[in-house]
């Protein structure tokens, strides 16, 4: 079957996490993907974290399948005349290297569009070109505090706390491919390439929405009624940590279900959502509540919410997470178990899905790796496993036109 993004050639020359997670995607619909790598080391995750000595580590694995890598030392004369050579024959160049490092190899925007005016140059930064941090080299953990998403996550009397989502990392990766193929259509209509650059600071701050809403919504009234510090707490002029709090109009909590003093992860997540009062009361066993003034109404509700989900609680103590849950959908209510890694792992509906999927490593056999979760009507990604070091040197080189001896030069004086 046919991909829709096959005949696009991008030049990836991106490491860690942001901009290999942004590749990635487009490879597994149908991109040409070459990832350039330093000869002789390649992207640093390789060897970081291994759980096999020799082979490359899960975290390189994970964010590199479909791809081919090439080795390239693009500092070496050399190197950039390979690199200018794959420029002109490219669509896309992918990079997420420290601000200004692009520069300093010799291959500025203006350089870049000079060899090839058709092509599309997509950058990954910690902050925005101009930002007076510009300048500052990021990981995942500090986009998460400059983007917002620290300082309102966690609970009150704890520190900001960054989460295990990477939404400084794979998010800003997600965003950028959307800006690719964008400027992607867009150059079909004006055959011109553009400069495409994505902040992870800017693409937390994008999924920290909902809490710029409530800063605004603080500075009018003084108080966010979804917050468990309503009524009874203190609110300050900044958005507070919520704890597990629902995040819209929905007040929710994670409740221990049987087994929580010994299984970290017998919780579940429930939604009381306004219009289902009634069978929430009538699953929890509580019909009495539906008419009572007390209860009936939001506003009502929400000075004693957690009453009421100290009730539920009780309610949930001899029913396992999966039980309870298998309760509540009979009743509409919203909610799901609190899954950890290895029940998500061992998943049947999501091995099903192709949301998490086995492919197998020429070095380290087989491994579960996350699948497209975007699902497609007439096409179902293929993920193939990550390439070895320099695997495609010698066939991107060819199809170049450098002949044998030429690469075999190349290789004699490490330039690939
Ligand atoms: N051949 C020759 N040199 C290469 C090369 C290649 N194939 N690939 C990379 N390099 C060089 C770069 O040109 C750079 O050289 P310079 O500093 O002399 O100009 C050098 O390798 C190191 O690149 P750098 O990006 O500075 O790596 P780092 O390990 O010091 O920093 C980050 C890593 C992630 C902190 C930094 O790249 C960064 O801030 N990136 C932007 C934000 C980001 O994506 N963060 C990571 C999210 S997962």
């Amino acid at each position: 079957m046919s991909k829709p993004l096959e005949g696009v050639k991008i030049i990836d020359f991106t490491h860690v996490q942001a901009g290999p997670a942004c590749t990635q995607l487009l490879a597994w619909f149908g991109a040409d993907v070459i990832k350039v790598e330093r000869p002789g080391s390649g992207d640093v995750t390789r060897n970081q974290l291994r759980d096999i000595p020799e082979a490359d580590a899960l975290y390189f694995t994970m964010l590199n399948s479909n791809k081919r890598s090439l080795t390239l030392d693009t500092k070496t004369q050399d190197g950039k005349e390979v690199l200018e050579k794959l420029i002109q024959e490219s669509d896309v160049l992918v990079e997420n290297f420290a601000p200004g490092a692009l520069d300093r190899m010799g291959f500025t925007w203006e350089r870049i569009n000079e060899l090839n005016p058709k092509m599309i140059v997509a950058s990954v930064k910690g902050f925005s070109d101009g930002h007076h941090y510009d300048d500052l080299k990021v990981y995942e953990n500090v986009a998460q505090c400059a983007g917002g998403a620290a300082s309102t996550t966690g609970f009150w009397d704890g520190p900001p706390t960054v989460s295990a989502a990477a939404l400084g990392d794979s998010n800003t990766g997600m965003h950028l491919a959307i800006g690719i193929l964008t400027a992607l259509i867009g150059r079909d209509k004006t055959g011109k390439g553009q400069k495409v650059a994505v902040s992870m600071q800017d693409s937390v701050i994008n999924l920290c929405r909902v809490k710029l809403r409530d800063q605004q919504r603080l500075d009018r009234v003084g108080y966010l009624e979804e917050y468990p510090q309503y009524p009874h707490g203190e609110f300050t002029d900044v958005v507070p940590r919520g704890g597990n709090a629902g995040g819209g109009g929905q007040p929710g909590w994670v409740l221990k279900c049987k087994g929580w003093e010994t299984d970290p992860n017998a919780y579940i997540y429930f939604t009381v959502q306004g219009h289902a009062w009634e069978p929430i009361c009538r699953a929890i066993g509580k019909p009495e509540w539906i008419d009572d003034p007390a209860y009936m109404t939001a506003q009502a509700r929400q000075p004693h919410i957690f009453d009421i989900f100290n009730t539920i609680e009780a309610w949930l103590a001899d029913k396992t997470k999966f039980e309870a849950v298998d309760i509540l959908r009979k009743f509409d209510i919203p909610c799901a178990p609190v899954l950890s890694m290895k029940e998500i792992a061992n998943d049947e509906s999501l091995r099903a899905s192709g949301t998490i999927v086995e492919v197998d490593h020429k070095a380290r056999g087989k491994y579960l790796t996350v699948g497209s979760p975007i699902k497609f009507s007439d096409m179902k990604p293929e993920i193939t496993g990550s390439p070895l070091l320099g695997e495609h040197t010698e066939e991107v080189l060819k199809d170049l036109g450098y002949s044998f001896d030429q690469i075999a030069n190349l290789r004699e004086a490490k330039v690939v």
